[in-house]
Order: structure tokens, then sequence, then C-alpha cells
């Protein structure tokens, strides 16, 4: 898994470019509503959500597994740290989050993977802290390309799953939290070979209590 997103990341530099997601502004509302000052990013990439929450008065730390990625974060700015190492290898230190933002990274792995990585960050989250994901939904256009190797989970690479959630299938992975709202979000990209394109994501918002 690092060295593919380290050769990515090497050869194309800041993938996904500097503006955040839209799904980070619906979070950043969300989590002012909960008074959030300090966030977790697990899979942080080079800090483009790290640099928006920052710029916007947030307490940031990105774990992020490609040093590649780390070394073409930009901003500059005491409020945020990026950690080097995999989430499946969290915690990375004993603080405790106000907010966990994980933007397309939980359908990287497979079943056990997500679930412990679920774990891992709940763990970090303080009582009644929020958590904010977003993965690929079952009606991305790349949906069934590749090996399947589990229940909507297929590999376009041996070792590259990627696993496409249902709505049930997303509730039932935070079933230990209290979901608060989930819903579907067009999310545009244009990069590399594939150009401008469109991604069908799938978001959860759930509050750990
Ligand atoms: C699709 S990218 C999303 C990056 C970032 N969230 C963004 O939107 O800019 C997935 C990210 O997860 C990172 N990643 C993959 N596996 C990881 C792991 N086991 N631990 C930490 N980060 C990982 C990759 O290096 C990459 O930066």
């Amino acid at each position: 898994m690092q060295n593919y997103w380290n050769r990515r990341f090497a050869k194309e530099g800041r993938i996904w470019g500097s503006s955040p997601s839209r799904t980070a502004l619906q979070a950043m509302e969300f989590f002012r509503k909960e008074g959030v000052r300090k966030i977790l990013i697990p899979g942080s990439g080079y800090g483009r959500h790290s640099d928006f929450f920052a710029a916007n008065g947030f307490a940031v730390h990105g774990i992020e597994v490609s040093d590649v990625a780390i070394g073409l974060s930009t901003f500059p700015n005491t409020l945020v740290r990026h950690f080097r190492g995999s989430v499946l290898d969290m915690p990375f230190n004993d603080e405790l989050y106000d907010a966990v933002y994980c933007f397309n990274v939980l359908h990287l792995f497979r079943d056990s993977d997500r679930r412990t990585i679920i774990g891992k960050c709940a763990a970090q989250v303080r009582s009644g802290g929020v958590l904010f994901f977003t993965v690929f939904s079952e009606r991305e256009p790349t949906y069934g390309k590749g090996q399947k190797v589990e229940e909507n989970t297929f590999e376009s690479k041996p070792g590259r799953p990627t696993h496409y959630f249902t709505h049930e299938d997303l509730k039932d992975h935070f079933s230990a939290f209290a979901v608060l709202e989930t819903g579907l979000i067009e999310d545009e990209e244009n990069h590399g070979d594939e150009g401008p394109h469109v991604h069908l994501l799938r978001y959860i918002a759930a509050r750990r209590t």
C-alpha cells in the first residue's frame, strides 16, 4: 500500500489539487455546530483537508502512510501536524480528538481492516465526539471492475481492494455509534489519465456515545 501511494504521489504530485472536497464544507458546518476544535484526519494525503480545516481555525492532526505525500504538504501552520504511519497502527499519540474527518480512505481496505480502522478512530475520539467519513458507493462507475475478493469488494490489482458501500452496509459499519446522518454526494475530480469525472460518494456523520 505504501509503495503504491508513494509512487503515485511522486508521479502525480498534488493529485486532487489544493481545494477541499465539497464534503469538507459540509463536515465543517457539522463540526462547528458540535463545538469541535481538534480534528484527526486518517489518510490525510498531502494535507488539502488538513489545510482547509486549519485555515478555518481548527487544530488538525493527520495520519498518512506516504512520506512522499507528507513531503508535498505546504501549509505553514502550527495548527497542523502529520504523523507518518498506517491507520492500522493507530494511535500515534495519546490525545483525544473532538472529531474525525476521513475522506475516501476506508473503502481501500478489506472488511476486517475497515472495522479495525473505525474502532481505532473511535478510540481517539472523546465521548460525545463525532465522526464524518466519506467512501465510495455502489453507484461508482468503477463498481465491479477487477477480481471480486469480498462482498462488494474488487481488486484492480492483487492486494489493492476497493470496497463499494451500500447505505445499509455503511450504517452497519458504524452500528456501534449513534448515526446522525448519511447520504450520497457527487464529488468532482480532474486528474491524471481519467480527466474530469464525478464520484458518487456516501457520507456518514455519527457520534461516539
Ligand atoms: C484516495 S487518497 C485520499 C487522500 C486525502 N484524504 C485527500 O482527500 O486528499 C487515500 C489516502 O490514504 C492514504 N493511505 C492509504 N493507506 C493508508 C494507510 N494504511 N494508513 C494511512 N494512510 C493510508 C494514501 O496514501 C492516500 O493519501
